[in-house]
């Protein structure tokens, strides 16, 4: 069968590289990147260095105000779909590349299937909540990270065709660790030692496009007396720099371009703690037991605070120091509530199994619907 996977940033090249590797096993794949990312720290050193496949088409979207943004995808992805009349659509996560892809092909007639569906925030002014609900009513098949996701999805009336599979940057974080650690020299370029720095990730627009919400990181980070490594978003820079505040911040915090997928990891392997606003990176520093302070009021990955790794402070000056100062994980209770690291190949024994593809499914071995 034919499959045609979307992606257009980061994070979706991370899960698609694992992904595309179970599925061209015995699928043909056409890979769509939808431009939404295009730098090249922000694009293709994930191509590189995880062996990503080339993209079939590059529809060179790039950036836009949201409601232009997903229109142009859904645009072009339509005349690409109408040309490959795939069997199936693929799309990851939460962002305007996802909801474009789902939305082409449900108005195509063409089945389509969600990766990382039924999480939650519960935070409608998030773009991505809204990207999240509205990709998961218009798929055919959703592939749940957690029970948690299995279980919002129910709350909204969704009981069909749900299939618990774990979580596929698990699968990429377990395949790469070994060779971050191996290959990235990103201790020694920033000159740091193990568990001797924070590692920060800030690009939410909750954050970014409020300049009180900004500056009350920026503050905190530059009152803590403690070594943070930041590697700025492309957002993130051109605001703070908007706003007058990138070279104070400058030189009180290491800022670094955005960094690869090696090197990223390694950074975080050996932090002492992280401070992200991003969802991957809360649920990456749980599996690798980094203790987390998250940069935000809520979370989809409530396993991480439920759990006592992870703990949420906003963007609130004094909460940000005090746990910074004083978090610690309580009971050090650490399951492997993510998965095991074969969600990819649970996907694609599922894809088989439903499109009648058995030769390929009877050669994957997997238990489907238990983690
Ligand atoms: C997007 C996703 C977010 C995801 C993040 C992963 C949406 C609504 N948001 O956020 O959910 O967590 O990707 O990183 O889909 N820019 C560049 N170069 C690039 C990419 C972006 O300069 O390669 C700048 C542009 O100024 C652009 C801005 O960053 O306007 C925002 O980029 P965009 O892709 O719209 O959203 P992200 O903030 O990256």
């Amino acid at each position: 069968m034919k499959i045609a996977s979307v992606v257009g940033v980061r994070p979706q090249f991370v899960k698609a590289s694992v992904v595309s590797r179970e599925l061209r096993k015995t699928n043909e794949e056409c890979l769509i990147h939808t431009g939404q990312h295009y730098d090249y720290e922000m694009n293709k050193v994930f191509f590189e260095e995880l062996g990503i496949p080339e993209p079939n088409y590059y529809l060179g979207v790039g950036s836009g105000s949201h409601g232009q943004q997903t229109g142009e995808m859904l645009r072009k992805l339509e005349e690409v779909l109408l040309i490959e009349k795939p069997d199936l659509v693929l799309t990851y996560g939460d962002t305007n590349s996802t909801l474009a892809g789902a939305l082409a092909a449900s108005k195509l007639g063409i089945k389509n299937a969600h990766v990382e569906s039924g999480l939650r925030s519960f935070d409608r002014s998030m773009p991505e909540e809204i990207n999240r609900i509205l990709t998961d009513h218009c798929s055919n098949i959703l592939f749940c990270p957690t029970q948690n996701a299995v279980d919002n999805l129910g709350e909204e009336g969704i009981t069909e065709n749900v299939y618990l599979t774990g979580d596929v940057m698990v699968d990429s974080l377990l395949l790469n660790k070994e060779i971050a650690e191996a290959k990235s020299s990103i201790l020694k370029d920033l000159n740091l030692k193990n568990r001797d720095y924070l590692v920060a990730t800030i690009h939410r627009a909750s954050n970014t496009d409020n300049i009180e919400n900004l500056q009350n990181i920026i503050e905190a980070f530059q009152e803590l007396d403690e070594n943070i490594i930041f590697p700025v978003h492309p957002r993130t820079e051109k605001l703070l720099k908007t706003y007058g505040l990138y070279e104070s911040l400058n030189s009180s915090v290491t800022l670094t371009k955005p960094l690869g997928f090696l090197d990223f990891i390694k950074l975080m392997n050996h932090a002492k703690m992280i401070l992200p606003d991003s969802g991957g990176v809360q649920k990456e520093a749980y599996i690798l037991k980094v203790p987390c302070v998250t940069l935000r009021e809520n979370t989809e990955w409530i396993e991480t605070i439920r759990d006592g790794w992870n703990v949420l402070v906003g963007s609130n000056k004094n909460k940000i120091i005090e746990a910074v100062n004083e978090f610690m994980p309580s009971a050090q209770e650490h399951r492997n509530i993510f998965g095991d690291g074969s969600a990819s190949n649970r996907i694609a024994a599922t894809i088989n199994a439903l499109f009648g593809n058995k030769s390929a499914s009877n050669r994957i071995a997997t238990t489907i619907n238990a983690l």
